[in-house]
């Protein structure tokens, strides 16, 4: 199934990776810019809008999941994203939060990508709240990477029974991927998922160096 397929129908799901706001908020301020890529239906800039926070932006590549957040939030910006480079100017938002997108996106140069569009729309010294899913160790996860390993060239990337490509990340990967901002904070944790399981995670807090 195209995968933009997928989140055009799992707009029931409820999300679950965690928006760390007792972290984050020591880094930003009330009436920063701050996106969200990949918002889904909003869910985070909701949590962040009922914590004061109003300079809000949403973008994600499902118009049912943007369609969703407006029903469901009329007050917030949401847009579809239409491309893979993000739609703004260089150096335009403060914050940008990127919460359970790495997972729908299995190729590491795609990967990569969506991570370089992010740095050059952060201003210099802006802050970049990364959280997604980690390698698990139990019989079932390692059972499917398995399974789809030769697939995908890619170890941790699996296919679910109701037609998603979700992957699974090594921290040596999260962390080069993340190479070019500077580290703030780094937790490991462990989150329900999507479809009713448990599985590691970390949540990231960096920042865009100003040179
Ligand atoms: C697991 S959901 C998380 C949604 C939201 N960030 C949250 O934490 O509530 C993943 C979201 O990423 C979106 N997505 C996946 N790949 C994307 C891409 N390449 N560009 C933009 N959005 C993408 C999906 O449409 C879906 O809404």
């Amino acid at each position: 199934m195209n995968q933009k397929e997928y989140w055009d129908n799992s707009t029931c799901k409820t999300f679950t990776a965690m928006l760390h706001l007792d972290q984050l908020s020591q880094y930003i301020n009330k009436n920063d810019r701050i996106l969200d890529v990949g918002c889904g239906y909003g869910r985070t800039l909701y949590e962040l809008y009922n914590n004061n926070y109003k300079n809000l932006k949403g973008v994600d590549f499902s118009s049912k999941m943007i369609e969703k957040g407006k029903q469901l939030y009329p007050f917030l910006d949401l847009d579809v994203k239409k491309d893979k480079h993000l739609e703004f100017d260089n150096c335009s938002f403060d914050v940008i939060i990127l919460s359970a997108v790495l997972t729908c996106i299995v190729d590491d140069n795609e990967q990569k990508y969506l991570i370089d569009e992010i740095f050059r729309v952060l201003k210099p010294s802006g802050i970049l709240y990364v959280t997604d899913f980690l390698i698990n160790y139990d019989e079932r996860n390692l059972t499917r990477y398995e399974l789809y390993k030769s697939k995908y060239n890619k170890y941790g990337v699996f296919e679910t029974s109701d037609g998603a490509v979700l992957r699974h990340h090594n921290l040596s990967w999260i962390k080069e991927l993340l190479n070019p901002f500077k580290i703030l904070t780094f937790e490991e944790v462990t989150y329900d998922t999507m479809n009713g399981h448990t599985s590691n995670a970390f949540y990231c807090i960096s920042k865009k160096p100003c040179f």
